[in-house]
């Protein structure tokens, strides 16, 4: 029996408030992006725990490209050294590797380890760990609207025969269930684009920590917090 019974069974996250953990410490800002990716390899293994199977983490925005090229080379590093070194982890805690987003605009490095990891953990059944990278969930819809407006325009497809779950299907998140359970940390009230179709039904959790400090611990309260909401879906 699962340790945490009625868990939700897809949680995203929105890892806000790295660089202001770091600059209350008088750090650079990329001091507060290592300590997030400490956080992530928790929050991962708290989330296996809880019988969660999916996590979906915003780790990094269409917008991001436009800080300073010296941040985004920080966490595309960053990113390099998380595959490079929680691959065996994935291997040894069966979790498989998924990741949505433009990913084209990734560094190349970055798409070959990503594309090795996914192919090799493709059958790992305990969580699916899903990394949003330059993702952004306006640009995503409009990827799907054009890929259905080009199957009309081709006569393949009758705009009358377009609905919410042909639309669905031609996300990126096509094969993953929607997120019941979306947690925000550092206590800023946005969604920023982040799954914008996807979280409709989603509980949301604002949590006032900042993703550094946000662990095991505030995971488990947060399903737990999950756990006492009644979800209606638009009903009574
Ligand atoms: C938001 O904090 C966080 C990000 C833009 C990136 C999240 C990245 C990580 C947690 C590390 C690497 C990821 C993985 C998957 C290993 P912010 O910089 O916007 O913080 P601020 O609002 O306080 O400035």
């Amino acid at each position: 029996m699962p340790a945490y019974p009625d868990s939700p069974r897809h949680i995203a996250v929105i890892m806000d408030g790295n660089g202001r953990w770091a600059r209350e410490r008088g750090l650079p800002r990329r001091e507060g992006h290592r300590a997030g990716a400490e956080s992530v390899r928790e929050v991962a293994d708290a989330c296996i725990e809880c019988g969660v199977d999916y996590l979906t983490l915003f780790a990094f925005s269409s917008e991001n490209w436009n800080r300073p090229a010296a941040e985004v080379t920080a966490l595309m590093g960053l990113l390099d050294r998380f595959l490079v070194e929680k691959s065996k982890d994935l291997d040894q805690q069966n979790i498989r590797l998924l990741a949505i987003g433009q990913l084209d605009r990734l560094p190349a490095k970055t798409r070959g380890l990503l594309d090795k990891i996914m192919t090799r953990t493709a059958h790992h059944s305990a969580l699916t760990l899903v990394l949003a990278l330059s993702y952004g969930g306006r640009e995503e819809i409009v990827s799907a609207a054009r890929s259905l407006a080009a199957d009309a325009a081709a006569g393949t497809l009758a705009p009358a025969a377009i609905d919410a779950t042909l639309f669905a299907s031609r996300l990126q998140t096509a094969a993953i269930p929607d997120p019941d359970l979306l947690i925000r940390t550092s206590g800023e009230m946005r969604v920023s684009n982040f799954l914008l179709w996807q979280i409709s039904y989603a509980e949301i959790v604002i949590v006032r920590k900042y993703w550094p400090d946000f662990r095991r611990n505030d995971l488990i309260e947060a399903v737990r917090e999950y756990q006492r909401r009644h979800r209606r879906f638009g009903t009574l």
